[in-house]
C-alpha cells in the first residue's frame, strides 16, 4: 500500500521539494526502507521524533512518540538552503511590543512596564516566560542587559568615562568586549547602559526581539532565528481541544497539531512564502488550518491541496474545519472567533475518464468529458451550472472552447458529428474570436481553419490526461 503512494508523491515534488511522512513506531522501519529505495539514501534529510507524553496504563513501555521522516526530492537542490525558525515564544513578545508601541509611541518607560505586566500574565510553562528578564524596550526592540566583557579573557583595557561622574569606569576582569573605537560607537548608538556611577562596569543591551534592519550583528540579537533539533515535545491534548473548540464535540480521532505543522511548514518554506503544500491524507484538515494560520501571521501566500478519501469526512470535517477557521466561527463557549482569511475550492473525484490504454471510456458522459477538457485547456473549472448540452463549452480569456463528442449534435453513429466538416461547422454555436475545437477528426482545409480562427485538438490523443 505504501509503495505506490510514495512513488506518486515523489512525482509531484518540485526539484527542491520535500516530503514529510508522519508515521508511528510500528511502521517507521518499513517506511524508511521504502523511502530510501524510492528517494535514494542521499536524499534522506531527517527522522524527527515527536514526543507526545506518557500513558501510565502501559504494561511494559509507554510508547508516547512518533516520527516524521523528511526526504528531499534532491538534496543537491537544497545545497544553498538554510532552514531557520523563529525561537519559540519570541513571536508573542514581538506582538506585545508592537501593540504597546502602537498604544504608547516612544514612551519606552511605559512600554517596559507593559512588558513586565505581559510576562506576569503568562500562564506557567508558556514559552515566552523564559525571556521575562527581557522587559526593557527601546526604539530597536526588547532587550535584557548582558555583561560587556571579552569572552574568555584577555580583552582590551582602556579608560571608558562615566557620563555622570566623568571618572573611568571599572574595567571587567576579562577586559572590554570591544576595541576602543567600536566601544565609542556602541556608546553613541545607545547599546551601552551605564550604572549609577563608575565603580561598576556598564552593561550591554542584548535583544531578544529586534525590529528588522535595526542591526545585523547576531551576537546582539539573541532572539534571532534558530536551527530546529530533531526531537521535540508537544502533547496531543491541545490538538483535540482545538477541534472541540471549532466543532463543539469530538468529530475526528487523533488530529495532528496545527501549531506543530505550522512550525515545520514555516521552517521549510521560509524562503518561499508562496509554496504549495499537499496533504494527501488530510483527515481533519490540520495542514490547511496550519497554512491559513501561517499566512495570516506572516502575510505569506502559501496554498494547500488537501485530499481525503472518505466523502463524509471530506465534506463534514476537512472542508468544514477550513471553512470555519477561514471565515470565523462561534466556539464551544459561544465566543466569536475571527476568521484567518483565505479560502478554497472543493472538488470531487468522478469516475476515471480513460482506460488503461488512454482511450476514453465508453461510459463517460458528455458533461464529464466537457468539464475535463475545459479545465485542462484553460486551467479553470467549468463554472457550476454552465449548460454542457451544447458543443460550445464556453469562453475563457477570449477563446471559445468546443467539444464534439458522443453525438452531441444528434448524430449517434460511430464518428458522426464528432468530425468537423463544413456541415458540422455551420451547425456549431457562433463565437466571434479564436476557437479551440476538440473533435475526432477534421475535414476542413488549412486555409478555412485559419480564416475561421480555429485550432483543432484531436480526441482522444490531444486530451490531456492530467
Ligand atoms: C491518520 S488520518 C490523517 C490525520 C490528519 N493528519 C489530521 O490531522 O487530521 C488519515 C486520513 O487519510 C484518509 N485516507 C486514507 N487513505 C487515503 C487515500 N488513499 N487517499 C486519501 N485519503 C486517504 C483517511 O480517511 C483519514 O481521514
Amino acid at each position: 500500500m505504501m509503495y505506490p503512494r510514495l512513488a506518486l508523491l515523489r512525482q509531484f515534488l518540485l526539484p527542491n521539494g520535500i516530503l514529510m511522512v508522519s508515521i508511528d513506531d510500528n511502521e517507521v522501519a518499513l517506511a524508511k526502507l521504502l523511502m530510501d529505495e524510492w528517494f535514494g539514501t542521499q536524499n534522506f534529510v531527517a527522522q524527527l521524533v515527536w514526543e507526545k507524553g506518557r500513558k501510565n496504563d502501559a504494561k511494559l513501555f509507554s510508547i508516547g512518540h512518533e516520527y516524521i521522516l523528511v526526504y528531499a526530492r534532491s538534496r543537491a537542490e537544497l545545497a544553498k538552503t538554510l532552514w531557520r525558525a523563529p525561537k519559540d515564544g519570541i513571536a508573542e513578545i514581538a506582538a506585545e511590543y508592537r501593540k504597546l508601541r502602537a498604544e504608547h509611541g516612544e514612551n519606552y518607560k511605559v512600554i517596559s512596564q507593559g512588558l513586565a505586566e505581559f510576562y506576569r500574565r503568562l500562564p506557567k510553562g508558556h514559552p515566552s516566560k523564559k525571556y521575562s528578564r527581557a522587559k526593557n524596550a527601546d526604539r530597536r526592540g526588547v532587550w535584557r542587559d548582558n555583561n560587556i566583557s571579552w569572552h574568555g579573557g584577555g580583552g582590551p583595557r582602556y579608560d571608558l568615562l562615566h557620563p555622570v561622574t566623568g571618572m573611568a569606569c571599572k574595567v571587567p576582569d576579562d577586559g572590554w568586549r570591544f576595541v576602543e573605537n567600536s566601544m565609542k560607537e556602541k556608546v553613541r548608538d545607545e547599546w551601552v547602559v551605564f550604572r549609577r556611577d563608575h565603580t561598576e562596569p556598564p552593561l550591554l543591551k542584548s535583544y531578544i526581539y529586534m525590529l528588522e534592519d535595526s542591526c545585523d550583528d547576531n551576537e546582539l540579537n539573541e532572539g534571532k532565528k534558530e536551527v530546529l533539533g530533531s526531537v521535540f515535545y508537544r502533547h496531543s491534548q491541545p490538538s483535540n481541544d482545538v477541534m472541540k473548540d471549532i466543532f463543539g464535540e469530538k468529530v475526528f480521532p487523533n488530529p495532528k497539531d496545527h501549531e506543530v505543522l505550522a512550525r515545520l511548514i514555516r521552517y521549510v518554506t521560509d524562503d518561499d512564502k508562496n509554496a504549495v503544500i499537499l496533504d494527501s491524507f488530510a483527515g481533519s484538515g490540520t495542514t490547511g488550518h496550519a497554512v491559513l494560520n501561517l499566512n495570516a501571521q506572516d502575510g505569506g501566500g502559501r496554498r494547500f491541496i488537501l485530499v481525503e478519501m472518505e466523502p463524509k469526512i471530506a465534506h463534514e470535517v476537512t472542508a468544514e474545519r477550513i471553512r470555519r477557521v477561514a471565515d470565523g466561527y462561534k466556539n464551544a463557549k459561544g465566543e466569536k472567533i475571527e476568521g484567518l482569511g483565505g479560502g478554497f475550492r472543493y472538488c470531487e473525484l468522478g469516475e476515471p475518464l480513460f482506460d488503461e490504454s488512454g482511450k476514453i471510456r465508453e461510459t463517460v458522459s458528455f458533461s464529464d468529458l466537457a468539464r475535463h477538457v475545459y479545465f485542462t485547456e484553460t486551467g479553470e473549472p467549468l463554472p457550476r451550472g454552465r449548460v454542457t448540452k451544447s458543443p460550445f463549452l464556453g469562453e475563457c480569456r477570449g477563446v471559445g472552447i468546443y467539444l464534439l463528442y458522443n453525438g452531441i449534435l444528434g448524430d449517434k453513429s460511430a464518428q458522426g458529428g464528432n468530425i468537423l466538416t463544413r456541415a458540422v461547422l455551420a451547425r456549431l454555436p457562433k463565437f466571434d474570436g479564436q476557437k479551440v475545437i476538440y473533435c475526432a477528426g477534421c475535414l476542413l482545409g488549412k486555409d478555412r481553419l485559419q480564416a475561421e480562427r480555429i485550432v483543432i485538438r484531436q480526441t482522444p490523443y490531444e486530451i490531456k490526461v492530467s
